[in-house]
């Protein structure tokens, strides 16, 4: 499979730096998924991993009184990002920092939380339990939130986009024991509502589209990458019941 030109990540990132997420998800969804950890230590020490521009981020910042640090490789999210915490006098703790979230800046043993929404498959679901497991203090927590089958028969046509985007995805169970063989306790899980693909990713992402049609007239490429986005949302409003999102609770045993 050839990798996308350049010039289809330009129109990719026209598309992605212009909406508030980068991914499903929601605050009440991060909420739900912050209780299942069960009581947290007072300040947690929290590393949000594959941040994007932050929405999660902004949403833990509310949610706990955390130190959070927050890596995506995509520099411009971050910058996105850290405007956002500039504008709400967040940056004494919490820092937006352009890296690899293969080898996070953290001691062993010295995290309470690690956060990672739509963003851990980029490492491979394994490879990411195994780097993050030995960052998490004991009794730590690992929250992700993972795409999967949620139906063994999905039709050709969402079977045909997911080998092209993600041919290793899974089911629910497969992630929850390949978690437990990785030396992790399973907290609880649920699937996201429809509601976390719309209200901050798929609706903005249709109009961010629209609004850049005109801006590409008569670039067939630049044309054909927007279409191919927005194909993406098209595929899900039809057959969205038959993969989702999961959110995972893992927990560090001692
Ligand atoms: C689907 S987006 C999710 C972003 C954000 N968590 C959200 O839900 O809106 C995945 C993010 O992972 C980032 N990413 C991919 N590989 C990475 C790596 N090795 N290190 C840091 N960030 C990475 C991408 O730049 C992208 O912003």
């Amino acid at each position: 499979m050839p990798s996308p030109s350049p010039r289809f990540w330009e129109v990719f990132f026209d598309v992605y730096e212009a909406i508030p997420r980068q991914g499903p998800g929601s605050r009440d969804c991060a909420a739900c998924a912050l209780a299942l950890c069960g009581p947290l230590p007072s300040a947690p020490t929290i590393l949000d991993l594959g941040c994007g521009s932050g929405a999660q981020t902004l949403h833990l910042a509310e949610l706990t009184n955390g130190t959070i640090t927050a890596i995506d490789s995509h520099a411009p999210f971050v910058v996105t990002l850290e405007r956002h915490l500039a504008e709400r006098g967040l940056t004494g703790r919490v820092a937006a920092r352009a890296g690899n979230m293969a080898a996070p800046p953290a001691a062993p043993g010295s995290v309470d939380l690690i956060w990672s929404e739509g963003a851990a498959y980029f490492l491979g679901i394994e490879q990411a339990l195994k780097l993050w497991h030995p960052l998490l203090r004991p009794g730590g927590h690992l929250v992700f939130t993972e795409a999967v089958w949620l139906r063994p028969d999905p039709p050709a046509e969402v079977r045909e986009m997911w080998a092209k985007e993600y041919p290793a995805m899974t089911d629910i169970a497969g992630n929850l024991a390949l978690a437990t063989r990785c030396g992790y306790e399973v907290s609880g899980h649920f699937t996201l509502p429809d509601s976390a693909w719309w209200d901050d990713f798929y609706h903005p992402m249709e109009r961010r589209i629209a609004a850049l049609r005109p801006k590409y007239a008569g670039d067939s490429e630049a044309l054909g990458t927007l279409a191919s986005i927005g194909g993406e949302i098209e595929l899900h409003r039809r057959f969205g019941d038959t993969y989702g999102y999961e959110f995972i609770v893992l927990r560090r045993g001692n």
